[in-house]
């Protein structure tokens, strides 16, 4: 029976978020301490030698972006950006995070400026979410008031202070170049990569970025060492992940366990299963920008290199699960009207080209079983299309659920009433 293991979630519902002497009084700020005593080179080793890797959807090795950072200058003005964004469907970790426990990400966020060298910080949180803007605010306001943040920090000598901005909708302003763009004041178009934020970042200067839940795990790595984090999860994915379950379950929410547990496992232990108690038909892995996968992988190992070998993708930790009667193309149709208006537009390929598929999903549904075959294996050549043709992430991103649909599910969406 899979249990939760809470480590970024460690304070989430016992502690008073807005309250930061129950954070302290749980160690909180004491990882922080223990960081401004440490040569900044150590704190890189000691996330890299972690084994953590970013949970923003990419599982970018933490501890090498923060190398990549923390060398790329020693002198000069740096910044620690947090992504807070979150707009993938179906994912809504790091709003927990946030409102139930806010002093994780800034004393993340402080450790990682001590370990690169930054000044300044930035959480660009998505505009809707009104608590987490609220108790992120709060708190780096009480971390002021403890010397916690600005001057001298704790006497140490070290300046680091942080400021909220907020995302007006745009998914692709989660992408983390886009992001940078919108931070700067611009309209949220994408960058072309290289060079890399590292190297040239927020107005140009060498920038550090991280998701949320990444962040929030930084104090307990430094307080309780790489090799205890190391010691939870599998060996190319250490440590643990939150995962959203939602859709045609018992018990959606949020869960923390061990990377390397069975999907299955999540379904049905912390899910609870079905609500008609029958095997599940599908689970979008990762949100619209995931992979669909069938009950057959029940036994999928979930861990970022693990469900690779096997076509699928763990992202940023969504499970949306379709039940044995769920049809499954207004799924695929939702997911083409998402990418469709969330497309930026720059680029043709990405701006034609989820138009089309989106047009291309509506035919399916009057369409005969051999009719739908043939349109879903035009929308995967399509889509093949757009990924290579297109300037950013977002225009590649509608292949993988196409993909994966017709792999596992042609005859479903064939011959679905
Ligand atoms: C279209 C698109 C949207 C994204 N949205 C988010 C987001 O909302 N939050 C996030 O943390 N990362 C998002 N990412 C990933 C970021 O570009 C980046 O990889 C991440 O912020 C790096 O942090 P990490 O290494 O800690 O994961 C998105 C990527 C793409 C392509």
């Amino acid at each position: 029976m899979l249990v939760e293991h809470r480590v970024a979630l460690r304070n989430s519902g016992k502690i008073n978020p807005e309250n930061i002497d129950d954070y302290i009084s749980r160690g909180g700020y004491s990882s922080l301490r223990k960081a401004l005593e440490l040569p900044p080179q150590t704190i890189v080793d000691e996330l890299t030698n972690a084994g953590l890797r970013g949970r923003g959807g990419a599982g970018f090795p933490t501890g090498t972006k923060n190398q990549s950072t923390a060398i790329v200058c020693t002198d000069c003005e740096k910044y620690v950006v947090c992504n807070a964004d979150e707009g993938e469907p179906g994912t809504f970790k790091d709003r927990i995070i946030m409102e139930t426990d806010p002093h994780s990400l800034i004393e993340g966020m402080i450790i990682a400026a001590k370990g690169v060298g930054a000044g300044y910080g930035f959480v660009y949180i998505r505009g809707e979410y009104y608590t987490s803007i609220e108790r992120v605010n709060k708190a780096i306001e009480q971390a002021r008031e403890y010397g916690f943040l600005g001057n001298n920090i704790l006497g140490s000598g070290f300046f680091f202070d942080i400021e909220v901005r907020l995302g007006a909708g745009s998914y692709l302003c989660g992408e983390e170049l886009t992001l940078l763009e919108s931070l700067e004041g611009k309209r949220g178009y994408p960058r072309i990569k290289p060079p890399f934020p590292a190297e040239k970042g927020l107005w140009g200067k060498p920038t550090l970025i991280n998701n949320v839940e990444t962040l929030a795990n930084f104090p307990v790595i430094i307080e309780k060492g790489a090799d205890w984090y190391r010691s939870l999860g599998n060996e190319k994915s250490s440590g643990t992940k939150i995962f959203t379950i939602s859709g045609y379950v018992n018990k959606p929410g949020f869960y923390e366990v061990e990377m390397g547990c069975k999907l299955g496992e999540l379904i049905n232990d912390l899910g609870q299963g079905t609500k008609d108690g029958k095997p599940w038909k599908a689970a979008l892995l990762g949100g619209a920008a995931g992979t669909f996968v069938p009950y057959s992988y029940s036994d999928a190992i979930m861990g970022y290199d693990k469900l690779r070998e096997n076509g699928a993708t763990l992202g940023s930790g969504a499970i949306i699960v379709a039940g044995s009667n769920t049809p499954l193309i207004p799924i695929v149709q939702s997911i083409q009207k998402f990418f469709k208006h969330e497309s930026c537009g720059k680029c043709v390929p990405c701006r034609v080209g989820t138009n089309y598929l989106y047009e291309q999903s509506l035919k399916l549904t009057n369409a005969t079983p051999i009719e739908r075959k043939e349109i879903l294996a035009d929308m995967v050549k399509q889509a093949k299309m757009v990924a290579k043709s297109s300037l950013c992430p977002l225009g590649q991103s509608p292949i993988l659920s196409l993909e994966s649909l017709q792999r596992h599910f042609e005859h479903d969406i064939a011959n679905e009433k």
